[in-house]
C-alpha cells in the first residue's frame, strides 16, 4: 500500500506516539483522521499541522472502549475520507495498575478496556471498509505483553498488551489476504509520563536497554509506516524498543 492519497484512521492519534505517527502520515501525502478521547486541543494540533502541510486531516472523538462509538467514529472517516486504507489503533493506557491482591475487577476491566477493547473495536468496525481496499491494520502492543517482560505494578495493563499479540496473529490468518494485520511493540518511548516518575526509575528503564535512552516518538514512527505499506508482512509483531528485551534473555 502508497501512503500516498492512502486514508488512515490513527486511534489515539492525540497521544505521544499517535500524533508522531499522524504527522509522519500527513508528511507522505496521507489523509489522516485523528483520533482523540478528551485531548481536543492536541488532536485538532495535529490536525492543523498535517493541514499546514498541505495535507488533509479530520479529528474525531470517541471512547473505543464502546463498539458504538467505535462504529461511529470509523463511518464519520470514510464518509469524510471516502473510504478507508488503514487502521493504527494507537489507543491505549496504563491503567488498572497497582499490586495483585489490591486489584478490583473494575481494574482489570479498566485495563482491558482501553487496550484490548479499543482495539477490537476498531478493528471490528473497519473490517468491511479495509477489505473493499486491501487494507491494513497496524495494533500497539508493548514489550510488557512479551514473553517474561510483563512488569508487576501493572500486571493488567501488560496481559491485555499480550492478548493483543495473540490477536494480531489470529487476525491476520483470519483477515488475510485481504487484509494484513501487524502489530508494534514499543519500548521506553519518551512521552510527558515518563516526566512525573522519579530519574532513578527512569535511569532503571534505560540502563535496562542496549541503546541505553528513551526512544523518540517519531523514531518509532518508522515501524508504523513500515507496516502501513508492507505487501508481505503479516502476523508480525515489529518489536521496537532499543534492545531491551534482548536484555532480559
Ligand atoms: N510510551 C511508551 O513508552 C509506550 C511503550 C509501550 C507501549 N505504548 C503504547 O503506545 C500507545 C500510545 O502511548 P503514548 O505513550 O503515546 O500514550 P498517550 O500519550 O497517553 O496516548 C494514549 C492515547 O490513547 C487515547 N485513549 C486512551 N484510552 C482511550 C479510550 N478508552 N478510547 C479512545 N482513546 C483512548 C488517548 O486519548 P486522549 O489523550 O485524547 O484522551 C491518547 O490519544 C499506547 O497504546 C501505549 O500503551 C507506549
Amino acid at each position: 500500500m502508497k501512503l500516498e492519497s492512502a486514508r488512515v484512521l490513527v486511534t489515539g492519534g492525540s497521544g505521544a506516539i499517535g500524533a508522531a505517527v499522524c504527522r509522519r502520515l500527513g508528511a507522505a501525502g496521507a489523509m489522516v483522521a485523528v483520533h482523540y478521547l478528551q485531548n481536543e486541543e492536541g488532536a485538532n494540533q495535529v490536525v492543523q499541522e498535517i493541514e499546514g502541510m498541505g495535507g488533509t486531516a479530520l479529528s474525531l472523538v470517541g471512547d473505543l472502549a464502546d463498539r458504538d462509538a467505535a462504529e461511529q467514529v470509523v463511518s464519520a472517516t470514510v464518509s469524510e475520507l471516502g473510504g478507508l486504507d488503514g487502521l493504527v489503533c494507537m489507543a491505549g493506557a496504563t491503567v488498572g495498575g497497582g499490586p495483585f491482591d489490591e486489584l478490583s475487577a473494575d481494574d482489570w476491566r479498566a485495563a482491558m478496556d482501553a487496550n484490548l477493547m479499543t482495539a477490537v473495536n476498531a478493528a471490528q468496525a473497519a473490517q468491511p471498509h479495509l477489505e473493499q481496499t486491501g487494507g491494513r491494520i497496524v495494533f500497539t502492543s508493548s514489550v510488557r505483553g512479551l514473553g517474561l517482560a510483563g512488569r508487576e505494578g501493572i500486571m493488567a495493563y501488560s496481559a491485555a498488551k499480550a492478548a493483543l499479540i495473540n490477536l494480531t496473529t489470529t487476525l491476520a490468518k483470519d483477515l488475510g489476504p485481504e487484509i494484513l494485520v501487524n502489530a508494534v511493540a514499543p519500548g521506553f518511548v519518551w512521552t510527558k509520563n515518563y516526566e512525573a516518575m522519579p530519574e532513578q526509575l527512569r535511569k532503571g528503564f534505560t540502563d535496562s536497554t542496549v541503546l541505553g535512552r528513551f526512544i523518540e516518538p517519531d523514531e518509532i514512527a518508522d515501524c508504523y509506516e513500515f507496516l502501513l505499506t508492507t505487501e508481505i508482512v503479516t502476523g508480525q509483531i515489529l518489536v521496537a524498543d532499543g534492545g531491551f528485551t534482548l536484555k532480559l534473555a
